[in-house]
């Protein structure tokens, strides 16, 4: 079988901050309550004048400055987000543009909190069957356009960002299986009203709601079922991997998806004190900024897994 490595990766985030103390002169909730039911002590809110496709671009430009690699190589951008600058063209157009390389597949994939791991697995087909060398596989949300910050149970989760990785053809095994499943019964436990082709049944800014406790159980469930899979898949277990990057949703559901695994909290990457809940970014995210700050390093092995909106859910398995 042709192999896939992760050749690099790369990440950003806007420089604006939400704190919880900024939340709490606009909602009715706590510095503790949002820190004992959450974990998030402040988000990352994009400017006015920058959209997905500009956090996009930078950690991008990153990722491809780590693997070394020219944009015009690429065969494939695929962008993970639920939150384009427009409802077409996509991010990943703008991005190619943008990149400077000549005319390449691009598209977006919208899988909500997901939609990296999609995008990941469609990279995958690409490269494994030959009909791309390259691929650039980008998770991107900016998720404060599509928050109403009068709701304390959504607005005090959500925050922006992007992160990239550069996949390549190889000799060597890297990634060895990725997963996405979903279930459109449970749509409205999670989902954006307004802004698509249904009319809101209330107001016209379009805004998450969402059922927290729901989606809450479901997550759990979800990633730790989809992590088993893509082990099963690789004929590995548990005692093979160095390190767990879920979806950074809920600093509970991180450790109640490591405790139903058995792994201890040290091995889990959590980054949601800093960042909240990117959406689609968020695993690549976290991914980046532990191999920046050295704790993942070549040759461990990660598994991937993310849970949103759709419902959709899944899991990757790599070594990096
Ligand atoms: C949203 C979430 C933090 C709420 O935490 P919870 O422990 O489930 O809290 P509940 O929803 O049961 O609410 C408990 C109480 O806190 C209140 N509450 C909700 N948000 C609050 C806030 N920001 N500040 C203070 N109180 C709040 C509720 O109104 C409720 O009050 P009541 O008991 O008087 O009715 C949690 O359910 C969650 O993280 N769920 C998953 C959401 C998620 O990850 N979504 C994205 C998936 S990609």
């Amino acid at each position: 079988m042709q192999h896939i490595t992760l050749a690099g990766t790369g990440s950003f985030v806007p420089e604006g901050k939400l704190t919880n103390a900024d939340l709490e002169a606009m909602v009715d909730t706590s510095d503790e309550w949002i820190m004992t039911r959450t974990g998030i002590s402040e988000r990352r809110i994009a400017s006015p004048e920058q959209a997905t496709s500009d956090l996009a671009y930078e950690a991008a430009t990153a990722a491809l400055a780590d693997a070394g690699l020219a944009a015009d190589a690429l065969g494939l951008i695929v962008v993970g987000t639920s939150t384009p600058d427009h409802i077409f063209p996509s991010v990943a157009c703008k991005l190619q543009a943008r990149l400077g390389c000549g005319p390449t597949t691009a598209f977006d994939v919208n899988a909500a909190c997901t939609g990296f791991l999609s995008a990941l697995q469609v990279a995958e087909q690409f490269l494994r069957t030959g009909a791309a060398e390259h691929a650039l596989v980008v998770g991107a949300d900016t998720m404060s356009r599509i928050i109403d910050y009068r709701d304390r149970g959504t607005c005090i989760l959500f925050g922006d960002g992007a992160g990239a990785f550069v996949l390549s053809r190889s000799d060597t095994p890297g990634l060895f299986a990725s997963r996405t499943y979903s279930d459109g019964a449970h749509y409205d436990k999670l989902y954006v009203c307004g802004g698509g082709s249904r009319a809101p049944s209330e107001g016209h800014v379009p805004h998450i709601k969402m059922n927290g406790r729901a989606i809450f159980q479901l997550a759990v469930r979800a990633m730790v079922s989809a992590t088993e899979d893509v082990l099963k898949a690789s004929g590995l277990t548990l005692a093979d991997v160095d390190y767990l990057v879920p979806h950074q949703a809920n600093k509970r559901i991180l450790s109640a998806v490591a405790d139903a695994l058995g792994v201890p909290f040290e091995r889990v990457i959590n980054t949601i004190r800093e960042y909240g809940n990117n959406s689609a970014a968020s695993v690549p995210l976290a991914f980046d900024l532990a191999v920046k700050d050295g704790r993942i390093q070549r040759g461990d092995t990660v598994a991937l897994s993310a849970f949103g909106g759709g419902l959709a859910w899944g899991a990757a398995l790599l070594t990096y």
